[in-house]
């Protein structure tokens, strides 16, 4: 029996327990307390961001953002099938429409040559998704929503520190979200940020953050009492998951460097078969960096996915596939509309698997997973 090949393993890089520790000692456990304020600034610095806001998840982070912008029922906001459910959901919350539209065949990404299409006078808002931390084509994006007067929300859950033409991704929209889940490359178990671009949306964004409430401006001293200002609710993380999350922000760049590593080896080793035609491998377009989020390869439709999916169970190495593209789930038939066909969303869902990939997998478990995909090829 094979060794077990977990898809993913939380890093911890080192400070993690000691600053949860220190939360014990000070008894500062609710939000907005220290860590919550560094984690802040690091990220408003590391995105040049105007404000960043600690959520307690990127789901949060996108229910926020639909607030903020206002979402009425029958507003409709385009975004990519191919996402997972929170890009569709936190609009659907609001009784807004998600117009799913087809991605691009080389990075996955919303294709930005289908948005014009699918703009109608009841759109609000266009939901780019960074694929696997690689940016979409945000000059264009930007470009159409700025002509058609729409707003642009970044879903850069698996952006944290991946730039477009040296920005951060999460940076470019009038809102960014990140995630912070234990999947992502920087973590706090579950956690996210809102990342506030467009400077007419911080006072709301901290009201709507805290309950609906301007407690963030009562604790600075601008208030003399705290009152409920509008709706909201409770976003904000506790300390003790800000405290985890600090640990990661200060030695994000060693995380992202072993990560590379990883990658780097798969894309190596993968070469040879992307050659034969047996697989595609991520293609990063020039003006993008990466922060190797995620490695997939895209099998040749003449390889059946599912007997490749079996042997990886048989060999108890854990690669998974997703996202059932959300036009054609149930919930996203019900609440959201497509434009147009999506056949690269359709084809390309059917053919990509996700490989392992976390900071200390060895060379030698890499090996595995390689050797048994060219068994197929
Ligand atoms: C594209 C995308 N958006 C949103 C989310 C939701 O993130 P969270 O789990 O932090 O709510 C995820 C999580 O995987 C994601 O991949």
């Amino acid at each position: 029996m094979s060794s077990k090949l977990p898809f993913n393993v939380p890093f911890l890089a080192g400070k993690e327990l000691a600053y949860i520790s220190k939360c014990g000692e000070t008894r500062i456990l609710a939000g907005d307390g220290p860590f919550t304020k560094q984690c802040n600034a690091l990220l408003e610095q590391r995105t040049a961001t105007r404000k960043a806001l600690l959520t307690h998840s990127c789901t949060a982070a996108l229910e926020m953002a639909a607030l903020l912008l206002d979402i009425q029922p029958g507003d409709e906001v385009i975004m990519p099938s191919y996402t997972f459910v929170s890009t569709a959901n936190a609009f659907v919350l609001r009784g807004g429409v998600p117009v799913f539209i087809d991605i691009r065949p080389d990075t996955l990404n919303l294709n930005e040559v289908l948005i014009e299409d699918a703009i109608t006078p009841r759109t609000k808002a266009i939901v780019p998704v960074h694929y696997a931390g690689v940016g979409c084509e945000m000059d264009s994006i930007l470009a159409l929503a700025k002509e058609h007067n729409i707003k642009v929300v970044e879903d850069a859950a698996q952006g944290a520190l991946a730039s477009y033409k040296g920005k951060a991704l999460g940076s470019m929209g009038e809102l960014g979200t990140l995630s912070f889940h234990e999947s992502k490359n920087l973590i706090s178990g579950e956690g996210g940020a809102l990342l506030v671009n467009d400077p007419e949306y911080i006072h709301r964004a901290e009201i709507i953050r805290e309950k609906g409430t301007d407690r963030s401006r009562f604790y600075r001293g601008e208030v003399d009492k705290y009152t409920w200002q509008e709706v909201g609710s409770s976003y904000l993380p506790g300390e003790i998951i800000a405290a985890m999350l600090l640990a990661q922000l200060e030695d994000a760049d060693t995380i992202t460097s072993l990560r590379m590593q990883v990658w780097n080896k798969y894309h190596a080793m993968l070469q040879k078969l992307e050659e034969k035609g047996s697989l595609r491998r991520p293609i990063i377009p020039c003006e993008c960096t990466h922060n190797a989020h995620m490695y997939y390869v895209l099998l040749d439709p003449s390889i059946r996915r599912e007997h490749v999916l079996k042997e990886f169970q048989a060999q108890a190495i854990h690669a998974y596939f997703h996202y059932v593209p959300l036009h054609s789930s149930p919930a996203g038939r019900r609440y959201g509309k497509t434009c147009g066909a999506l056949p690269v969303t359709d084809s390309l869902s059917e053919q990509i698997i996700r490989l392992p990939l976390w900071c200390g997998i060895s060379e030698e478990q890499q090996n595995r997973v390689v050797s048994l995909i060219e068994k197929f090829c």
